[in-house]
């Protein structure tokens, strides 16, 4: 007898390269933000387990590169037993210039994934896994999946985790305070930012140019129940990185305001891309607890391969129940940028929004998003001016 693991992963993946440490003389550190590719594999030594072993999943991607997940059970409950991480520093496309050359491997059982047997785990909030070693992390999040499967399909009881679960204060409040009469009068329209993408290559992958405006419902300290904030994000107070892979460019903003990550894919049948993810955090000084929100079955900004998407009026795009971004002389381009140019501009429609459809890529969907931090040294002859976020 035999389980059925993880029937169909759907990595949705990217990959993002953010060199984000400044030079010091000789010695530097780097910071590789490495998102599990489309490309990764089931690798050997996975096994679905059963007579006594435990379900193994190994996700090997790159040169010599893996993610691992270990599996236990109690009878009641699964959990994730053994997460591992395997990068090969000799890949130097993933390492440029790193000093050593060795296989790294790192481990920790204190991954905090687990779930009723026969339950799918559900987080689409992003959790962030410390694998010790020289600052490496794993980032999971829009995780859906399930181990020690009874049948092929994700069973549709879930077990949800606790980052998911909204915050027991806020339940009552919501359901029966209306919203704040003191919330803040809509500030003015948000200065547009400036945001590129390089390829590995040095050419453009990725051209925007929007103002963004974050509107979020939120249980507020100060005032003692839930609130909507519309806040404004500062492009220059907010640093970009991202990558680009054939069908997938990734942008991510880092701001003093809320963290956001967009994910642009690119339907090669139909030569059309779209917005797809959208995952947002903040955490502010009157929240009560971080707040996280991701949503990867979205279609926004849908464009045609080779031209820009273009909105010059405000777009509001609902992201989550509590969470919408609201944009503002939007113009992106996400895939095939010529001359670091924008193409000729599909304009967009305001009904847009009611299109709201989730695709469901038929009945065993499970997405597992992950993104490896990883700092690693490299040695340099003479010391440089600072590295900054490309
Ligand atoms: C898996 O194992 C088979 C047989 O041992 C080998 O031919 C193949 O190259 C291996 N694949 C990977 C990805 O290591
Ligand atoms: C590590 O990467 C190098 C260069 O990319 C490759 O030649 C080597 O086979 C890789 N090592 C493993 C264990 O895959
Ligand atoms: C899980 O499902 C299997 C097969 O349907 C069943 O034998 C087992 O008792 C279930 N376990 C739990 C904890 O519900
Ligand atoms: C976790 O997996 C790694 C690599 O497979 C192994 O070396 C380590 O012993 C395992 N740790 C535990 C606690 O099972
Ligand atoms: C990677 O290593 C190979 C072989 O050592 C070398 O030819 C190549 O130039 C290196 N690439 C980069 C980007 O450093
Ligand atoms: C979901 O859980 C309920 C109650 O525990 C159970 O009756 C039902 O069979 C479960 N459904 C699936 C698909 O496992
Ligand atoms: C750079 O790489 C991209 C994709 O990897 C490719 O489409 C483009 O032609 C390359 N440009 C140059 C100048 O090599
Ligand atoms: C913010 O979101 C709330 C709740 O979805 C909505 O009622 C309100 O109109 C939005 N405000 C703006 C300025 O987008
Ligand atoms: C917050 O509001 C609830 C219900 O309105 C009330 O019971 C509680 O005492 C309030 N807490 C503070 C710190 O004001
Ligand atoms: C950011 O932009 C605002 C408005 O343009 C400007 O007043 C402020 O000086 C800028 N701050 C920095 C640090 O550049
Ligand atoms: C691309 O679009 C076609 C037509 O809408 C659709 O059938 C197909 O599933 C899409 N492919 C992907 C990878 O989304
Ligand atoms: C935003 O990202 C930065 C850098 O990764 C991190 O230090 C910070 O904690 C994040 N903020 C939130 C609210 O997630």
């Amino acid at each position: 007898m035999t389980h059925k693991l993880l029937p169909c992963v759907a990595i949705s993946c990217f990959i993002i390269l953010g060199w984000m440490s400044a030079a010091h003389g000789v010695i530097l550190e780097k910071t590789v933000v490495v998102p599990l590719p489309e490309s990764a594999i089931v690798g050997n030594g996975s096994s679905c387990g059963g007579e006594g072993a435990s379900p193994d999943l190994l996700a090997s991607f790159g040169n010599g590169h893996s993610l691992g997940l270990l599996f236990s059970s109690t009878g009641r409950i699964y959990r994730v037993a053994n997460l591992s991480l395997t990068y090969n520093l000799t890949d130097n496309t993933t390492f440029p210039e790193s000093s050593s050359k060795a296989v790294m491997v790192l481990t920790t059982n204190n991954s905090q994934i687990s779930a009723q047997l026969n339950t799918t785990y559900r987080c689409m909030s992003s959790s962030v896994v410390n694998l010790g070693g020289p600052g490496v992390t794993v980032t999971f999040f829009n995780i859906h999946m399930q181990a020690y499967m009874p049948s092929a399909n994700l069973s549709t009881n879930e077990t949800i985790c606790a980052a998911d679960v909204p915050s027991t204060t806020v339940v009552p409040t919501t359901t029966t305070t209306p919203i704040s009469p003191t919330t803040p009068v809509t500030p003015t329209n948000p200065e547009r930012g400036n945001y590129s993408i390089l390829n590995s290559n040095g050419t453009t992958c990725l051209l925007a140019r929007m103002g963004l405006q974050l509107n979020v419902t939120y249980f507020s300290k100060s005032q003692n129940k839930t609130v909507v904030a519309i806040m404004n994000m500062q492009p220059n107070r907010t640093s970009f990185s991202g990558s680009c892979e054939s069908t997938t460019t990734t942008l991510l903003l880092t701001g003093d305001l809320a963290n956001l990550t967009f994910v642009f894919t690119l339907n090669t049948t139909t030569s059309k891309y779209q917005l797809s993810t959208v995952n947002m955090s903040a955490f502010w000084e009157d929240m009560t607890a971080q707040f996280q929100v991701s949503n990867s079955s979205l279609q926004y900004m849908q464009g045609t391969l080779g031209r820009s998407y273009m909105c010059s009026v405000e777009e509001v795009l609902p992201v989550s129940t509590n969470f919408s971004l609201n944009t503002f002389e939007l113009q992106v381009q996400p895939f095939d940028v010529r001359n670091n140019e924008f193409g000729p501009a599909d304009v967009c429609r305001m009904q847009k929004d009611n299109m709201l459809v989730p695709i469901i890529v038929g009945a065993c969907l499970a997405g597992l998003v992950l993104i490896v931090l990883i700092a690693y040294l490299i040695g340099r002859k003479r010391s440089h001016a600072g590295y900054q976020t490309i």
